[in-house]
């Protein structure tokens, strides 16, 4: 009985740390002690006018994977394609991304989460602004706060400098383990597959 009182008290000051005062409660997954809070969140931040991205989108690219993975990989932001479909890594550097998690016995849905820097693409696919990134960066710490990763990993050189507030360049970066804010969870950085698309030879 106590212990049920604690889980819920947990989800209510989970709750109020990500939503304030307002209470959203999933009813579709009761069975869960934690209401699926992901789903929620989304669902809450979806229509988000931070910045002038909501603009020119299509979709809301929140993420999507294993909501409770091991690893979090982490992108640029929504392309083209992400854009019509409202879901990340899903045009060709998505394909070369799911190749790279089948060599390690994974996939998208299975251990692993996907979401980007940014949830809503910039124009042309030009490089996140400043204040995009900014803007979006809350979403990322709910995702990370809730998905509970023991891995995160930044792919490309946007993401891995904007994780990381570093302007070095991801050859630097990459190879060793960093830590983001006081979060205990490692951070590893690694190319992006649109690169690797580019310069097949760095895959290995
Ligand atoms: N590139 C990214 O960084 N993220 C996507 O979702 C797609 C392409």
């Amino acid at each position: 009985m106590t212990k049920n009182l604690n889980v819920k008290k947990e989800y209510l000051l989970q709750n109020q740390e990500l939503f304030g005062k307002e209470i959203f409660l999933d009813i579709a997954q009761q069975s869960s002690p934690f209401p699926n809070q992901l789903n929620t969140f989304e669902k809450n931040i979806c229509n988000c006018e931070k910045c002038d991205l909501h603009k020119s989108r299509t979709n809301f690219v929140f993420g999507e994977g294993d909501k409770n993975a091991s690893l979090l990989l982490i992108g640029e932001a929504p392309g083209a394609q992400e854009d019509l479909e409202g879901r990340p890594f899903v045009g060709r550097s998505g394909k070369l991304l799911d190749k790279i998690l089948k060599a390690i016995d994974r996939d998208r849905f299975n251990d692993t989460y996907i979401c980007n820097i940014l949830k809503c693409r910039p124009p042309n696919n030009r490089d996140p602004a400043h204040d995009e990134t900014v803007a979006c960066r809350s979403y990322l710490e709910g995702q990370i706060d809730l998905v509970k990763p023991r891995l995160i990993l930044a792919v490309g050189r946007i993401a891995a400098q904007a994780l990381l507030h570093s302007d070095f360049p991801v050859g630097r970066l990459r190879g060793r383990p960093h830590f983001l804010n006081d979060r205990q969870v490692p951070l590893v950085v690694t190319y992006h597959p649109a690169y690797l698309l580019r310069s097949p030879s760095q895959k290995r």
